[in-house]
């Protein structure tokens, strides 16, 4: 696309987030690309370049190789610890907090920037790298002086930590390949789909649902969509406008008033 249509389609969009007393936005890695971060389809690297994220990034792979997996999302937070957010992340939370309830920001980003940058209320599909949570339901009271459930500040130092009482694993918490997204998240993210009058679907390949999907239900309940991606995606298709171009450069000039 050439500078002046990207332009034009820039100046459309624009008129589209004016209009919109409702607005969804649907985030991918891309919008964590312009601090650093790798996007989930670029090459692992260092340690990990032999393992794709399938054989890690599952309750399958964690229960056969504990410390592996544990010691890969070890990695990612300490690389992630002192990333800023950038214009992006920053120009969705201003946009935000100028017109409080017109944006619900839904993402598939586990790395916190988007919080980090001031957003609220954010739709974690995939949860959050830096919560852990139990590995398995602990009903076993008896070992735990009557209390349902793991204390996790009882949990063992280790690679990865677990309950001092029964033994059980602290994981990550994140969504695994093959698990269930949060139920909470999921259904505020499909009402906010369908409620919505302009969904802007920014640095995602659209490859994975149920996430992907939510670009179609906003579109077929009538809402306008726009793709932002410096590269085609699987949800062009849905869209009324593709904006060809980076969540940190296009983002601020998309929401800015
Ligand atoms: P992908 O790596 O599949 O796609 C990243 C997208 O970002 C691509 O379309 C890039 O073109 C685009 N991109 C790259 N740089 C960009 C930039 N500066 N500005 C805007 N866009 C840019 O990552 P996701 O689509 O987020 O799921 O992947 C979705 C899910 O697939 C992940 O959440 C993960 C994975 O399975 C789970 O972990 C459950």
């Amino acid at each position: 696309m050439n500078d002046a249509a990207a332009w034009s389609g820039l100046e459309e969009a624009r008129r589209w987030v004016r209009e919109a007393t409702r607005i969804a936005v649907l985030t991918g890695a891309g919008v964590s690309a312009e601090s650093g971060v790798p996007t989930f389809r670029d090459a692992q690297t260092g340690l990990w370049a032999n393992f794709r994220p399938e054989e890690l990034a599952t309750p399958e792979a964690f229960r056969a190789h504990p410390q592996r997996v544990w010691d890969w999302y070890a990695e990612r937070r300490a690389r992630l610890a002192d990333v800023q957010p950038n214009a992006g992340h920053v120009a969705l939370a201003e946009f935000q907090a100028r017109h409080p309830d017109r944006l619900t920001l839904i993402t598939q980003n586990v790395d916190g920037l988007h919080q980090k940058a001031g957003s609220t209320g954010v739709l974690a599909l995939h949860g959050n790298l830096f919560e852990d949570r139990w590995l398995d339901p602990c009903l076993n009271s008896a070992l735990h002086g009557g209390r349902l459930g793991c204390d996790p500040t009882s949990a063992v130092a280790g690679s990865p930590p677990r309950c001092a009482d029964c033994g059980n694993l602290l994981r990550p918490g994140v969504v695994w390949f093959g698990e269930m997204l949060p139920m909470d998240a999921l259904d505020a993210a499909e009402r906010a789909a369908v409620s919505c009058e302009l969904m802007l679907v920014v640095g995602t390949s659209g490859a994975v649902y149920p996430a992907a999907g939510l670009a179609h239900r906003a579109r077929r309940a009538g809402a306008r969509v726009v793709v932002l991606n410096p590269e085609p995606t699987e949800l062009d298709d849905v869209a009324h406008l593709c904006l060809r171009g980076t969540s940190a450069r296009w983002l601020p000039a998309l929401l800015g008033d």
